[in-house]
Parts: structure tokens; sequence; C-alpha cells
């Protein structure tokens, strides 16, 4: 465990970097509430004894903890089902967060499976004139690390105009895993913060978006999320558009899938899909999985994966923790394709291995090649039988709408793109 430390010199990833808005179809109208577009940054970290598999299962074990939780009305005992000790996650999107006035900066990651907004796990929260401290505490344990402190009331300034005079924030005491960070920008679904006030256990609170959008700063209750696919550790890459999508970030349309209603993927970004390896292969039924900003491969089902394995002939890989196969293997690597809603997205050969550039940096060897899925830990029908990471994410925009509860996916220029 340790103790939230004292300012700490963050890097100013984004303060000097802006995107241009998607420029307005009618000019004499002041659109004051189109969808903003705000860069983020990817940073990557190492330097621990970082396993992407081990660090990708657990988060996969608390996400269904979590809900298990929320659903039996029981106290979330993480630490039950989780007991491989994990610290930091190697991969991170980050945004950029002003928080009070004056403002403190903030470097959040950004989470679709969690909906809490916290701060305070380096740079400390520091009370301004537009705090207010609530009467309660506030706790959430992810695969990752935990964190527990007090809920504020206070302004939140994500930038280019999306400011929240009153979000409730927890300001962490105490938090483990999220060295370099200062906590978390929650974007899931708002139900998952039941249960992380104390003692308001039912009080729901409402995430960044939903504020954005009861207070009308934006005219829908939706994210759409670009990733792009990188050869290096730390990069300004990713753009979270709030109110809408920025359709300068995909091709085509944006085919959405309706949120599942299998429990436990139904409790989160959770969507029906089945999977294919080539022209016939069938690696996943039907079934019901989440898309998940804060998992970094794509995770299938135990027995999907054995699939997965026999069809590219590929081994496991002790070092990583990740399956690995021959250039002659890569040679011959079919696309995935998963069927969400009807449609087929594609994902390539090129797009199913890690950054061959990137391979030392996680334990590899510089002349492998490693595949980005890999097993969940569990078998198909236990209700969460994938997880579409940010290695998914990177091909595909996505989109999160709340008001209509789905999940969206369009081909971007990245889809068939060969940077791996
Ligand atoms: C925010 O809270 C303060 C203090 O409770 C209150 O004076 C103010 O009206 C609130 N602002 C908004 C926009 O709700
Ligand atoms: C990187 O990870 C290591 C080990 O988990 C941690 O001690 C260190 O503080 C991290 N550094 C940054 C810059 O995040
Ligand atoms: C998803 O799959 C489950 C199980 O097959 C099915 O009951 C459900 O109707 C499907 N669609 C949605 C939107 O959940």
């Amino acid at each position: 465990m340790v103790e939230a430390v004292e300012m700490f010199p963050a890097a100013a990833l984004l303060t000097t970097v802006l995107l241009a808005l998607s420029a307005s179809a009618t000019p004499l109208v002041t659109i004051r509430d189109s969808p903003i577009s705000l860069p983020f940054a990817r940073k990557t970290n190492f330097t621990g004894s970082v396993n992407l598999l081990k660090a990708d299962q657990a988060r996969a074990k608390a996400l269904r903890a979590r809900a298990e939780a929320k659903a039996s009305g029981l106290a979330l005992n993480v630490d039950a089902v989780i007991n491989e000790p994990v610290d930091n996650q190697a991969v991170t999107y980050i945004a950029s967060v002003n928080v009070g006035s004056p403002p403190t900066n903030f470097q959040l990651l950004i989470d679709t499976g969690s909906s809490n907004t916290w701060v305070g796990a380096t740079t400390r929260y520091t009370q301004t004139s537009t705090s207010t401290r609530t009467s309660n505490s506030v706790s959430v344990t992810y695969g990752s690390g935990s964190f527990s402190g007090t809920e504020f009331i206070d302004r939140v300034d994500i930038g280019n105009g999306l400011v929240i005079p009153n979000q409730s924030i927890g300001v962490a005491s105490r938090s483990t895993g999220f060295d370099g960070v200062d906590g978390i920008l929650g974007i899931g679904p708002v139900d998952l913060t039941q249960g992380t006030l104390s003692p308001a256990t039912n009080t729901l609170i409402p995430t960044v978006t939903d504020n954005l959008f009861s207070q009308g700063t934006i005219t829908q209750n939706l994210l759409g999320i670009s990733y792009n696919p990188t050869t290096v550790l730390d990069t300004v890459n990713g753009e979270i558009t709030w109110g809408g999508t920025d359709s300068s970030k995909f091709t085509g349309s944006i085919g959405f899938a309706p949120i599942t209603t299998t429990f436990p993927a139904s409790e989160f970004w959770g969507i029906n899909q089945s999977i294919r390896y080539g022209a016939s292969t069938s690696i996943l039924s039907s079934t019901a999985g989440i898309v998940d900003t804060g998992t970094t491969l794509v995770l299938i089902a135990s027995d999907a994966l054995s699939r997965y394995r026999s069809a590219t002939g590929a081994v496991n890989d002790a070092n990583t923790g990740l399956l690995r196969i021959t250039a002659a293997q890569f040679a011959n690597l079919q696309s995935l394709f998963f069927t969400v809603n009807g449609v087929s997205y594609e994902l390539t050969a090129n797009a199913q291995i890690w950054p061959r550039a990137l391979n030392t940096a996680i334990g590899g060897n510089a002349n492998s090649i490693y595949l980005i899925v890999g097993d969940l830990g569990s078998t198909t029908g236990s209700g969460l039988d994938f997880i579409n990471g940010y290695t998914f994410l990177e091909r595909f925009y996505s989109v999160f709408d709340t008001t209509n509860r789905r999940v969206g996916f369009a081909t971007t220029a990245n889809t068939h793109s060969t940077v791996n």
C-alpha cells in the first residue's frame, strides 16, 4: 500500500496540444452544444514486472466481482477472488483534467470499465473556493489496484469548454497500483458507482458525461473514442469526443449493438458478439462480453482461446504471457471476424500481433511475434466471455451511447494498416 504522496512533477502530456473542432456546417449559427473533441495520451510503463496477460486477467476478475457484488447486494471483496498481485497497468490512456479554482491539473486514466472519477493518487488534491467536502467516504477496487478516500463536489474542467461546476469526485487518501497517474476518469455506466459511497451506499454518482449532458453542455449522452496503433512508448494519439462522434476519425457508418441483457456483461458496455477465424473456423459462438478501454488485449474464454491457438499454431510464451507464432505462421495468419449485431469487423493478421517495436518493452524477444488475443481465464457461458480491449479499439472507432443503451463500432484508416 502506498499513501498519496506530495506533488509529483507529472509530465505536461497534453497541455500544449489542442485539436481543432470539426467545422460547423452552418456558419451563421453558433452551435454551442456541438460535439467537443479532446486529445489524450497513451503512456507506457513497463519498468515493473509487467505481464500483460496477468494484468488483464486480474482486471477481468475484478470487473466480474464488482458486478456480482452489486447484483447480490453484498460488499465487494475483490481480494477474495484475485490472488494475483498486480501493480500498475502497463499501458494507459490518459486525459488531462483540471479540478478546482485555481485549478490543480491531474493526469487521469480514461476508463470505460468503471464510473467513479477520482484524483490524488500522485498529485495531491488541493481544496479551493469551489471545493465542498461531503459526509461520504468513497472507495473502488480495480484489477490493477484500489483507492479509498473522501467525496468532494468540485469544479471539473476536462478542457475545450467542458466544465462541470459541481462534479462529485473521490479524493484519494490511499491508493495502490496507480503510480505515475493521478486517478481515473470513469466513463462507464452510472450504475457501477452504486455502493462506492459510504454511508450513502445506494446513491449513484452521475458520471462526468452524465453531468455534461444534464447541464446542457452536450446534447447527447454519448462518447466517441478514437485510438490509434503506435510503435512508440508515449504518444498523444487518442481522441475522445463528448456528445457526439468525430467523422474525421472513422470511415463508413457506425454499426450499433444494444447493451446485452446477459449478466454480468450487462453491467458494463456489454454486447453480444461472435468471433470467426478466417473463412469458417468458429472461435466463439454468439455470446456476451464487454468493450473496455482499461484492458490491453482481446481476451476470449479459455475454450475459445484453445480453438484460436490450434487455428494459428501458436504456443504459449512464458515471458510475456502471450501467444507466440513463427514468421511462417504469421505469413499464414488469417483475419479474425468479430460479428456484432449482424455487422462483421475484420481484425487483420497485422492487428492481431503486438507491435514488434515494443516486444522488448513487455519482456519479449525483439525477433518474436506475439499475439494480442489472450485467455480470459474462464470458460464460455460465464456471461462475460470476451473483452474487446484497446488493441481492438485501436483498429475501430467506438461509441458509448448512454441514452440509447448501445455500443457502436466503425472502421478507421487504421483498420487495415500494417503498423505492427
Ligand atoms: C454548485 O454548488 C454550489 C454550492 O453548493 C451552488 O452555489 C451552485 O449553484 C451550484 N452550481 C450549479 C451549476 O449547480
Ligand atoms: C512504473 O512502474 C513502476 C513499477 O510498477 C513504478 O514503481 C513506477 O513509479 C512507474 N513509473 C511511472 C512513471 O509511472
Ligand atoms: C444476447 O444474447 C443473449 C443470449 O443468447 C440473448 O438472450 C439476448 O437476447 C441477446 N441480445 C441482447 C441485446 O442481449
